[in-house]
């Protein structure tokens, strides 16, 4: 009897320890949400909005309005799930490398990215751009010259995850010319889950404000059991749509989305299980959405590119990298420590025979997919991955405070469709929120 009570007082007194806990975190994340989120929410206003309907731009729905308070939404839903990466105790954050800094003591808490929080490193390169028949000489990507970048390779995943699990990779580029940069935001898909901004908030808002993240299955060995395996595809899509359909009681959204939801879900796990797991230095990466310079409308994409002073090993994984939680990591060390390693930074010109819809305000689907042939690449720049040197590494702390955004641009080289819209405003936003947030909670 007397074990029972004791056993009773220690269970309450950890639920008080564990509530006083949850209580002081939420008081957190609401003074951080006052603090630096919502003053970035409403100053973006319709004047940060504009379109090329001469190039074929439209806003969603043809409501300018509508668009704007679609990207004040994604903002408000994507600050507030970044306030849910605090460092805390076994976060799933510990797996990435910035770990050692963390359990030092120097940083007790840390505000992640909301997508590709992982960082696999920054490395140094050289943006080498070639003349070429796309753009005019005097032009920034039009006049041969060399140029200092950095890469940020990251995974997408929201949750920073082991490097053995498939998932779409990140390379984003920031070219320096003068005291001016120039950024590419790229992935390793060819195509993104979502044609527009306002898709890709539903898909947020379903699957993690709604907190129905299991209406998209991990990864393929996700289990469906007996009646998935006999009816198969069929099975799959309507428990996936049973599924939507109840998550979408818990949000704002209306039934009519629910196609698009399901849709854009499943899309997102067939991009993540399609990724084949393998060095960055064998992967292409992809522009994705379209951008204009002056009337010139295409997209851009990177692809592997032979070196001259590249490291004579393998650049691709080996069986330890292959199945490492940091595999790419040490991929990317091994291969730049004794070498550099090269890309081609091609680009894609507007087909003729695509609808102003296609060209430029549809994601899901290539340039080459829509209008049937494989299109010309034209290359406009190498870039050659530096070998690694002790005095100008980039730690991992400085790699993960970098910010990258498909609108910084030089030569007014203009992003185009809905997503690069909203990303511009949505990255600045959010990698602003997320310094402020951290150098706040450092001081504290
Ligand atoms: C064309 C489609 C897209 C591509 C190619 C893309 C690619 C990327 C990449 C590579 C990063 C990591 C950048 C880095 O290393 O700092 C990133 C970050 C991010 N993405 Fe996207 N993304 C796309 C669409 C979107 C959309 C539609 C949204 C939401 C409106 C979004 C929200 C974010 C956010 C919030 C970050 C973190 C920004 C920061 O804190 O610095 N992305 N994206």
């Amino acid at each position: 009897m007397k074990f029972l009570n004791m056993a009773a007082t220690t269970a309450l007194i950890l639920a008080a320890q564990v509530s006083q806990a949850d209580t002081q975190q939420a008081e957190l994340r609401q003074e951080l949400d006052s603090l630096f989120l919502q003053d970035k929410i409403y100053r973006i206003q319709e004047s940060d909005l504009n379109i090329r309907e001469d190039l074929g731009e439209s806003w969603i729905d043809n409501d300018k309005q509508h668009e704007l308070s679609v990207i004040q939404d994604a903002l408000d839903q994507l600050g507030k799930l970044m306030l849910g990466t605090y460092v805390i105790d076994d976060s799933s954050v510990f797996t990435t490398s910035l770990d050692e800094e963390i359990t030092s003591g120097r940083q007790e808490y840390r505000i992640l990215r909301d997508a590709h929080p992982k960082g696999h490193q920054c490395v140094n390169a050289s943006f080498n751009v070639n003349n070429n028949a796309i753009f005019p000489n005097g032009s920034f990507l039009g006049s041969s010259a060399n140029h200092n970048a950095v890469i940020r390779y990251s995974s997408a995943s929201n949750t920073p995850q082991v490097d053995s699990i498939r998932d779409v990779r990140g390379g984003a580029i920031k070219v320096s010319v003068g005291d001016q940069n120039h950024d590419f935001v790229m992935l390793t898909s060819e195509t993104f889950p979502t044609d527009n901004a306002e898709q890709f908030t539903n898909l947020v808002k379903v699957a993690r404000v709604s907190n129905c993240i299991n209406i998209i299955p991990d990864n393929e060995d996700s289990n469906d059991g007996f009646l998935g395996s006999i009816f198969g595809p069929i099975y799959d899509f309507n428990q996936r749509v049973l599924a939507v359909a109840q998550c979408i009681g818990n949000s704002e959204l209306s039934i009519l989305d629910l196609p698009g939801i399901v849709g854009a879900g499943i899309r997102f796990v067939d991009l993540q299980n399609s990724s084949e797991i393998e060095s960055v230095f064998d992967k292409s990466f992809f522009g994705v959405a379209p951008y204009a310079y002056n009337d010139q409308v295409f997209k851009f994409e990177m692809s592997k590119a032979d070196c001259e002073n590249s490291n004579p090993e393998s650049l691709g994984l080996n069986s330890s990298e292959e199945t490492a939680n940091r595999g790419l990591e040490s991929n990317i060390q091994r291969v730049l420590s004794a070498g550099n390693a090269c890309y081609d930074l091609n680009v894609i010109s507007r087909p003729s025979d695509l609808t102003n819809k296609q060209a430029i305000e549809t994601h899901t689907k290539t340039w080459d997919d829509m209008s049937y042939q494989n299109l010309p690449r034209t290359k406009v720049a190498s870039v050659v991955v530096s070998q690694l040197e002790e005095s100008t590494n980039i730690d991992p702390v400085s790699c993960d405070e970098m910010q990258f955004n498909p609108g910084n641009t030089l030569d007014n080289i203009k992003p185009l469709g809905s997503l690069n819209r909203a990303r511009a405003l949505v990255y600045e936003s959010l990698s602003d929120f997320r310094k402020e947030t951290n150098a706040y909670l450092r001081q504290q």
